[in-house]
């Protein structure tokens, strides 16, 4: 048992208040709130977008694209005076951006040099449970994991992050996480800027706080875990970035631990979205803003005139916190606003592409298939009553079903859900269908409080007795308080009881 885990009793407390109205109110009098943060106007963007490099990769004989992660600690000038201690992959923050297409066969090799264990977790990536680097597949210090598997799935925005047991939220707050981009002909016929790093961009975006020695450090933002008052995006504090085309794709990734942002621009311009988490959507959606809780992703189009600057921002999001938890929202950060990133455009602007209107057919999962229905609620720091058990298998889907999930958060406050290996489609929000933003490809959602979400999912590819896939809440802090359960996907009619035990897959090598 990691020793510094919050003591169980408190979260369970909050939880249990959380569920009335008395119980908020009881909870927000005890509760010393922080102001609402804004950076809006006062930042000086000073510095170059960091963009992260292209992961190299070498193509092995049989026609394996091999790529080479170390996980290592390091130091980053982000502030004048001392370098903060950070941790990255191949350098001291974040990671290169992996860039693979659909039907390559990947090997990573990943090479853990911190002096703590760690794992390497595929986030939207469809693949073999012994390869999703979830908390059975501990990498020890010193030592070196190589999983492998065939791009299976559409063109997509996905990403990369540690998730040791109990230990994730530390370590992707130290810079532990990267970009994984496929690519697919499909995304490709489409007249869509897709130059990495000059019109085609990463926007990772976490929020972080210093102490007064630069130091990284977690500012309690109450329930929802931490909340910083500065952000980083691609691992740049006050960033610009120079925009020389008349279109651009931004790929916008909350890589934050439990903030969730509710971009715009400062001008309120019009983008186009043009992916969720999983892929391209059928057609582009004109929004003037989109919110992403922590783990999701959308691609939107920017149109940019000669010479004009224009920031994206996050503006204050609506968390959807009734009636006296309203007040919660300040600590939860529904009330902040950040200036993020600056677009400078050039004097004259290159024609790279239009914003097409039309994007790709999302086949649609059939409900009416579904051979089951199960029911999730979302509570305190549990999920149907239950905190995660590394040796307790909490759902057995037979592999090629299609499944209904009927996901509850029954608290007053945020929660989220993300499930790994299947990207789903939502089939209605309290009843409702989901908007455009939320009816593509998704594999994390924000759970807005007291609301229920019926997901579809389709289990495809990869049946394994012996080794779990995860579903859980990616607030980091609840995920490592243990708001996670393990599924299985087995061939059709093999029996698995409840209880069994889930080994460690200690395969790896020093
Ligand atoms: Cu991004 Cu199981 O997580
Ligand atoms: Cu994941
Ligand atoms: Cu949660």
């Amino acid at each position: 048992m990691p020793s510094l885990r919050r003591p169980r009793a408190v979260i369970a407390t909050v939880a249990a208040l959380a569920t009335t109205a008395v119980g908020v109110a009881l909870l927000l009098s005890g509760c010393t709130e922080a102001p609402p943060v804004s950076t809006i106007g006062a930042i000086p963007f000073d510095k170059p977008l960091a963009v992260p490099p292209l992961a190299l990769s070498t193509v092995s004989a049989d026609g394996t694209r091999v790529f080479d992660l170390t996980a290592n600690e390091g130091e980053s000038r982000f502030l004048p005076g001392a370098a903060t201690p950070t941790a990255g992959y191949n350098g001291a923050y974040l990671g290169p951006t992996l860039r693979a297409s659909s039907g390559e066969k990947v090997e990573v090799h990943v090479h853990n040099k911190l002096t703590v264990t760690t794992t390497l977790h595929w986030h939207g990536m469809h693949l073999p449970a012994v390869a999703d680097g979830g908390p059975h597949q501990p990498i020890a210090p010193g030592a070196e994991r190589d999983p492998a598997w065939t791009i299976d799935q559409p063109a997509a925005t996905l990403w990369y992050h540690p998730h040791p047991h109990g230990e994730t939220a530390g370590q992707v707050a130290r810079g532990l996480a990267g970009m994984f981009i496929l690519d697919d002909p499909a995304e490709r016929a489409l007249p869509l800027p897709r130059n990495y790093g000059v019109d085609d961009i990463p926007v990772i975006v976490q929020d972080v706080a210093f102490d007064a020695q630069n130091r990284l450090v977690q500012r309690d933002g109450g329930f929802v875990g931490a909340l910083g008052d500065q952000l980083l995006v691609d691992g740049t504090l006050h960033p610009f970035l120079d925009v020389t085309t008349d279109v651009v794709r931004l790929r916008l990734l909350n890589a934050s631990p439990a903030r969730v942002y509710n971009f715009a621009f400062s001008d309120n311009r019009a983008f186009a979205m043009i992916a969720s988490d999983g892929g391209l959507l059928d057609a582009s959606v004109p929004l003037d803003h989109i919110q992403l809780s922590p783990g999701e992703r959308a691609e939107i189009l920017v149109t940019m005139a000669p010479g004009e600057k224009v920031v994206l921002q996050s503006h204050k999001a609506d968390l959807g916190t009734p009636g006296a938890a309203a007040g919660f929202a300040g600590s939860s950060g529904g009330s902040d606003q950040f200036d993020v990133l600056q677009l400078r455009a050039s004097a004259t602007l290159a024609h790279v592409g239009e914003v097409p209107q039309r994007l790709v057919p999302v086949p649609r999962l059939d409900p009416a298939a579904a051979t089951h229905e199960r029911q999730f609620s979302m509570n305190g720091t549990e999920i149907n009553g239950h905190d995660m058990d590394m040796s307790r298998i909490d759902v057995v889907v037979a592999l090629g079903d299609t499944e209904i999930w009927d996901i509850r958060n029954d608290m007053a406050l945020p929660h989220s859900f993300h499930v790994h290996d299947e990207q789903f489609q939502l089939l209605d929000i309290a009843g409702a269908p989901p908007p455009p933003e939320l009816s593509g490809w998704k594999d994390t959602i924000y759970l807005r409080p007291n609301t229920s979400y019926r997901l579809v999912l389709k289990f495809t590819d990869y049946a394994d007795a012996k080794h779990p896939y995860m579903y859980h809440c990616h607030l980091l802090r609840h995920e490592d308080d243990g708001m996670m359960g393990q599924f299985l996907v087995v061939e059709p009619g093999t029996k698995i009881p409840t209880t069994t035990t889930m080994e460690d897959d200690n395969h790896d090598h020093h």
